[in-house]
């Protein structure tokens, strides 16, 4: 069986290629490179064996994939492409819109034309914007607080339609909670460009010394320590729920949604306190003022995933920084690093 991979050269995409590839499916990338690097690619060979048939090509180009269509097999397509960073989305929406809904919008008409009806999509818990309660459900009324965000609910809400109109749509809407960690062996991981906005990314430079501190946003949240409480996943855990929506959809047809969580969640202190055990390094830090746009709490009901596609999170936070500090260590500057790096300063216990 035959997959394209959107965005498979990217930080999720790259570990669902490994665990598609480990699982024995063919698989086609493509990607733009906008925010990855094509050595990914050699890493992904590196750990599977195998070869990867690679496009450097954009959603935007239509007649790109036209071609990719017309020389593959493709049987289904798991969907990653798209910007994904809040604060850049503010200030430039437009671009955002066009390259996450453009071009879902090209992809979605040239499935149709090559009678592709099948697709795993990366969504985001975004899509439940500040909610009352948690844990959050598939459920729940949806609403977005930002471009970004709302390229997420519109794209949902376009995939709804295409299957309302034609019966032979089969998708999963995949909403990731904070996805962290690398694959085990150190060999691919998150390459964020520049300074990291996330927190996990942020934290491992400081440990390498790459950044002198983290700041936290704000102590004075309504949650056990204040701090701000997520609920992390290990993007291996993640990569395998694809595996799982894959089989879903290719059995059945119609439009789901499925939290991807560990339904636990972490605030910022644990997070650090954890990566210190990991890295064995102090993790200097100092509480400021909240981040506009931040809720106090979130994490996943992630049930329905359990009973629909049988999956559930395996890793817990203590692997989640384990594996990201590997990554670190091993490649200081992401894949710039021309060789891994190994060192033995990793305790892991
Ligand atoms: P990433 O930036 O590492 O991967 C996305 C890939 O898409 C990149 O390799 C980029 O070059 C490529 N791309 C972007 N626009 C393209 C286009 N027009 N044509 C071809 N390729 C294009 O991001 P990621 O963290 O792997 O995220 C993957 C998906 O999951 C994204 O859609 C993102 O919005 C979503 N998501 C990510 C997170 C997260 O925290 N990482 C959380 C929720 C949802
Ligand atoms: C952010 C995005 C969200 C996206 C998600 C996963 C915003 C407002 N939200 O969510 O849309 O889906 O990433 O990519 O950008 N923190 C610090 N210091 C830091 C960084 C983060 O204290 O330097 C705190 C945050 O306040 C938060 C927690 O750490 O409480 C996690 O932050 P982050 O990793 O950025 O994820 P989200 O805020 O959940």
């Amino acid at each position: 069986m035959s997959i394209l991979i959107t965005g498979g050269t990217g930080y999720i995409g790259s570990h669902t290629c490994v665990e598609l590839l480990n699982s024995g499916y063919e698989i086609v990338v493509l990607d733009n490179l906008s925010n990855s690097r094509k050595d990914s690619l050699d890493r992904i060979k590196r750990i599977t064996g195998k070869d990867i048939k690679f496009y450097h090509s954009d959603l935007l180009n239509k007649g790109d994939l036209h071609t990719i269509f017309s020389e593959n097999n493709i049987d289904a397509v798991i969907h990653f492409a798209g910007l994904k960073a809040v604060g850049e989305s503010v200030n430039v929406p437009l671009h955002y819109y066009e390259n996450n809904i453009t071009g879902t919008l090209n992809l979605l008409e040239v499935m149709e034309k090559f009678g592709v009806y099948r697709m795993v999509f990366s969504s985001s818990a975004t899509v439940y914007g500040t909610q009352e309660k948690v844990p959050l459900s598939e459920d729940l009324p949806l609403q977005a607080t930002n471009p970004y965000g709302r390229t997420k609910l519109m794209i949902e809400e376009i995939l709804r339609d295409v299957t309302i109109a034609n019966r032979n749509w089969s998708i999963a809407l995949l909403r990731y909670f904070n996805p962290v960690g690398a694959h085990p062996s150190g060999t691919i991981g998150e390459d964020p460009n520049g300074i990291p906005n996330n927190l996990v990314p942020y934290i491992s430079q400081v440990a390498i010394g790459k950044l002198s501190e983290l700041k936290v946003y704000g102590n004075d949240y309504n949650t056990h320590d204040g701090t701000g409480v997520r609920d992390y996943i290990h993007v291996v855990d993640l990569a395998s729920g694809h595996l799982k929506a894959l089989e879903k959809i290719m059995r059945s047809t119609g439009i789901n949604a499925y939290n991807l969580g560990t339904g636990r969640g972490y605030s910022v202190l644990e997070v650090i306190q954890t990566f210190e055990k990991v890295s064995g390094k102090l993790i200097p830090y100092k509480i400021t003022r909240r981040r506009p746009g931040d809720i106090a709490i979130s994490y996943a009901d992630s049930s329905k995933a359990e009973k629909e596609l049988n999956w559930s999170a395996q890793k817990n936070l203590l692997e989640m920084c384990a594996d990201s500090w590997r990554w670190q260590i091993q490649n200081p500057n992401g894949y710039e690093s021309k060789e891994p790096e190994y060192s033995s300063k990793l305790i892991l216990n």
